[in-house]
């Protein structure tokens, strides 16, 4: 905890998306606790926690998903970081959500939507912050998935933006390595959220591997290293490990088979 804490100490102000809720919340929560005047400012539909607000942590309604909705909350972003000490600035790109089914039978509005939220914000948001970022040094989390590393059937467009993500996210880890910018992408497997419900499954269909706080930890712990990518937990990573060692057909098929096992709601 102690050498985490050294690591965060140089930044002073957090925008994290989706903090209302999972790995967001989990996130406003341990950086919380790792630091000691956190200013942190979430961006999502619904408010954080009342703990945290008291906290002092600010709230921004916005639906990222709605190109229109990002330009409008611009210029109060910038008015918390105006407010925020010199010191860095760390981007949580963590908002997103998945869909459930056979392409062609589910709702192409939220398949839309989902591709706006989970990519298009990502680099909207980013390329927005990145002066101030570049300006005051820090980094970006960017929040993928298990399923960026092969197609996900039957969730085929949820895993396709995650796959962009890793894919933009190294890119960005590189092109950043020398200007006091660290990028990291955060692989988790599932993880006890509200994702799967929101996804159109049913609960006790779901085998968390890890809590949200867990996810946190690792995710800060590859942070503080500097790394560009962490897959958590040790059975998603050998999972991820074999799985890169076989015809990315065959994958695509076995991921299919065992996504098929799982029904929806509908
Ligand atoms: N849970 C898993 O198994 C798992 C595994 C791998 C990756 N992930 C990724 O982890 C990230 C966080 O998900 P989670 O597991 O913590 O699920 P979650 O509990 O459903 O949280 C999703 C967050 O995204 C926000 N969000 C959804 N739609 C939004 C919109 N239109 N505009 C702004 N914010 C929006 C939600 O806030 P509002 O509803 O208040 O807007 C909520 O805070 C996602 O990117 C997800 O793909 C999850």
């Amino acid at each position: 905890m102690s050498s985490l804490k050294h690591a965060f100490k140089k930044i002073s102000a957090v925008v994290v998306t989706g903090g209302s809720s999972g790995i967001g919340a989990s996130f406003i929560a341990s950086i919380a606790k790792l630091e000691d005047n956190p200013r942190i400012c979430n961006l999502s539909r619904s408010e954080p926690e009342k703990k945290f607000l008291d906290a002092g942590v600010v709230h921004i309604a916005c639906d990222l998903s709605l190109r229109q909705d990002i330009e409008r909350i611009v210029p109060q972003l910038q008015d918390f970081l105006s407010q925020t000490p010199e010191g860095e600035v760390l981007l949580i790109n963590n908002s997103g959500f998945g869909s459930y089914g056979d392409f062609y039978g589910v709702d192409r509005e939220r398949e839309l939507a989902m591709c706006d939220l989970n990519i298009r914000a990502c680099v909207d948001l980013t390329h927005r912050l990145l002066p101030t970022i570049l300006k005051r040094g820090g980094g970006i989390i960017n929040i993928a998935s298990i399923a960026s590393f092969q197609p996900t059937p039957l969730m085929t467009t949820y895993g396709a933006t995650k796959a962009f993500l890793q894919s933009w996210s190294l890119g960005l880890s590189d092109e950043l390595k020398n200007k006091g910018v660290k990028v990291l992408c955060v692989c988790p497997g599932p993880t006890e959220s509200n994702f799967f419900l929101a996804a159109g499954y049913k609960e006790s269909q779901i085998n968390y591997g890890q809590t949200a706080e867990q996810v946190v930890d690792e995710a800060l712990v590859a942070y503080a290293k500097g790394k560009w990518i962490v897959t958590t937990k040790f059975l998603n990573k050998l999972s991820v490990g074999i799985s890169s060692k076989l015809p990315r057909v065959l994958v695509t098929k076995l991921a299919g088979a065992t996504l098929r096992k799982v029904r929806a709601i509908k």
